[in-house]
């Protein structure tokens, strides 16, 4: 999604925002540019493709001067060129946008009857022209800034400089995130502060509707309705470090093997091993008499959600319904009288997930969060938060947040199953220790890497895969399915493995591998004779099983990769893990761009 960053104050600005870019490409981008204020005036530079692209600009035609505005583009309106890159600016202002202009057709229409041209198809445009309109009508920058944002409509994030201001940026949220970070001397923007990190600790959030007016001196706050309001500034923890890929070719790669370090600290933060008891926050719900539990998230966040529904029914007995967001924030939800709505989202900024959790909050539900960026828009909306601590994740593809957000939601339904008297002081004490055990199972999963490795330069030459599981390693095999596709371009579909019958059967042929995840557990023959019908029909199973389940699948398999037998509660974690790596190890077979893969953005703050 698109990334701003902007600097107000300093020498050259250019080389700093361009770092600062740096630090936003994990939220995925297709082009990029810088605009500074030289002696006064708009000068800028765009590319086309990744960062490069724009640093190679920038050493052949530096720019020079002491304010300006960087970005980073994620195409939603026009291609992802050169032209369409962003700043957009006129002779008098230049802007970067983040975010959709819905009415910008109109807006784009009556500019175009007073004398305006555009020169690119984006959206974002008309907001450098809309702003360069009434400072012709003779307001000052301020105004015509304020002006010009109140006739947008839309979800967005803008930071605007003008030309003969060297001390002025005015920025606005609307939808999307803007920080603002505090210098001594300078003040910054920034789409999140990770992005401010190396530059200030010291950040503001902006909230839904504000607009700032950034000077060396500081800022100055509006809200929606005109006031001017304090937020405010935070002193964050975001490293300053830049996140680098340590001994891996791929951030993917990074995070997949961080995933013991990380699950086990999200773990600790949630278990008290001093007392062999839960540790959770307090709760704006009794889980005790909560009616229903209403679960919503994006993609892989989605998938850890299904995979918690399966927990809190078995375990806690409460009735949960798991939801996409972008479905749930249309259909009108009926929603029970003190229910608990769940939002899972690692970013912690899925547009959807957000307007879902607003529309919960207007429906009289209690609302948590599971998520791995504290200081986002969904964490600060919920009631309560339960933080993941998966640190930075930088590939596009979710991995490690994905098993931490398990690992949160297995503790928070345990939780509730201590609360409805399904679970006691002494299976408590059992569960903790199964769960503290994650980690360690999970580096053993992390043992198969060469094996998979192997085999995936097979599964690179399929033009379809199939991946089953039944109960809670239905969720994996979807997320198995989206993992493939996403980042090796292989269309994959996930079933649960009794519907094969159903229909998906008649794709199978020797061409089509079918990915198994069934260990030992007490639906293991039912996936079994699902996997043997699959057989049966020539189809090319890749079984992934703990040894027993292995050594009981009969003939005819195709490949197996083992994973550590372990505990129910844990095993969705364990299971996770080959998925993770056959996706990684096949995309990087077929040679496709791992971290970044095409289309796809890391923070999904558009519908
Ligand atoms: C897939 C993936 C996406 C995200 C989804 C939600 O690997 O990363 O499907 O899970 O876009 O994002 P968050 O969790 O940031 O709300």
């Amino acid at each position: 999604m698109c990334g701003i960053v902007g600097i107000v104050g300093g020498r050259d600005v250019a080389p700093v925002i361009l770092e600062a870019l740096k630090r936003l490409e994990y939220r995925g981008y297709d082009s990029a540019g810088i605009a500074t204020l030289d002696d006064g005036q708009l000068t800028r530079r765009r590319a086309e493709g990744k960062l490069f692209n724009l640093e190679t600009a920038l050493t052949a035609q530096p720019l020079h001067g002491g304010l300006g505005i960087g970005h980073t583009r994620w195409a939603t309106h026009g291609a992802p060129t050169e032209n369409n890159a962003h700043p957009h600016a006129t002779d008098r202002a230049a802007i970067v946008h983040n975010g959709i202009i819905e009415n910008f057709r109109e807006l784009r229409q009556m500019l175009l009857e007073k004398g305006f041209s555009f020169s690119t198809d984006t959206d974002s445009e008309i907001i450098a022209h809309l702003v360069t309109d009434h400072l012709n009508r003779g307001k000052d920058p301020r105004r015509a800034a304020a002006d010009a944002l109140r006739e947008l409509e839309g979800a967005f994030a803008v930071a605007i400089i003008f030309s003969g201001e060297e001390d002025l940026m005015i920025g606005a949220r609307r939808g999307s995130p803007l920080a603002v970070g505090y210098g001594d001397g300078s003040m910054y923007l920034g789409s999140d502060a990770f992005a401010l990190a190396p530059m200030t600790n010291r950040v503001s959030f902006l909230e839904e509707g504000d607009r700032v007016e950034l000077t060396r001196e500081g800022a100055v706050i509006y809200d929606a309705a005109g006031r001017n309001v304090e937020r405010t500034v935070k002193i964050t923890d975001v490293s300053a470090a830049l996140v680098d890929k340590g001994n891996h070719r791929h951030f993917m790669a990074k995070e997949i093997f961080e995933q013991p370090e990380v699950i086990g600290h999200t773990l600790s933060e949630y278990l008290d091993l001093v007392n062999e008891k839960l540790h959770l926050p307090d709760l704006p719900v009794d889980l005790a008499t909560v009616p229903r539990i209403t679960i919503i998230a994006c993609g892989t966040a989605f998938y850890a959600g299904l995979v918690a529904k399966y927990w809190f029914e078995k375990l806690a007995r409460i009735s949960v319904e798991v939801d996409i967001a972008s479905e749930f924030r249309y259909r009108e939800a009926a929603l029970p009288e003190g229910g608990l709505a769940i939002f899972i989202s690692q970013s912690g900024e899925t547009a959807d997930t957000l307007a879902a959790l607003h529309y919960c909050k207007s429906r009289g539900q209690k609302t948590l969060s599971v998520v791995n960026v504290v200081e986002s828009s969904i964490a600060r909306a919920s009631d309560v938060i339960l933080p993941t601590f998966a640190g930075p994740e930088i590939g596009v593809a979710s991995t490690k947040a994905f098993t931490c957000q398990l690992s949160t939601l297995a503790i928070l339904a345990v939780r509730a199953a201590i609360a409805r008297g399904q679970i006691d002081a002494e299976e408590e004490r059992r569960i903790v220790h199964t769960l503290i055990e994650t980690p360690r199972h999970v580096a053993e999963a992390l043992g198969a890497d060469g094996a998979i490795q192997d085999l995936s330069v097979d599964l690179a030459k399929a033009r379809d895969v199939l991946y089953l599981g039944r109960g809670h390693n239905y969720p994996v095999a979807l997320e198995g399915a989206l993992k493939l596709k996403e980042i090796s371009y292989i269309h994959a579909e996930g079933y649960a493995a009794g519907e094969l019958k159903h229909g998906p059967i008649a794709l199978i042929d020797e061409n089509v591998p079918v990915i198994v995840i069934a260990p030992m557990d007490p639906l293991y023959e039912k996936t079994v004779s699902n996997m043997q019908e699959v057989i049966a029909r020539g189809g090319k199973v890749l079984l992934i099983a703990d040894k027993a389940g292995i050594e009981h699948a009969g003939e005819g398999l195709w490949e197996s990769v083992e994973i550590p037998a372990v505990d129910p509660l844990i095993a969705p974690i364990i299971n996770a893990i080959p998925v993770q790596l056959l996706a990684y190890h096949t995309a990087v077979s077929k040679g496709t761009d791992v971290d970044q893969p095409r289309n796809l953005a890391k923070s999904v703050t558009v519908e």
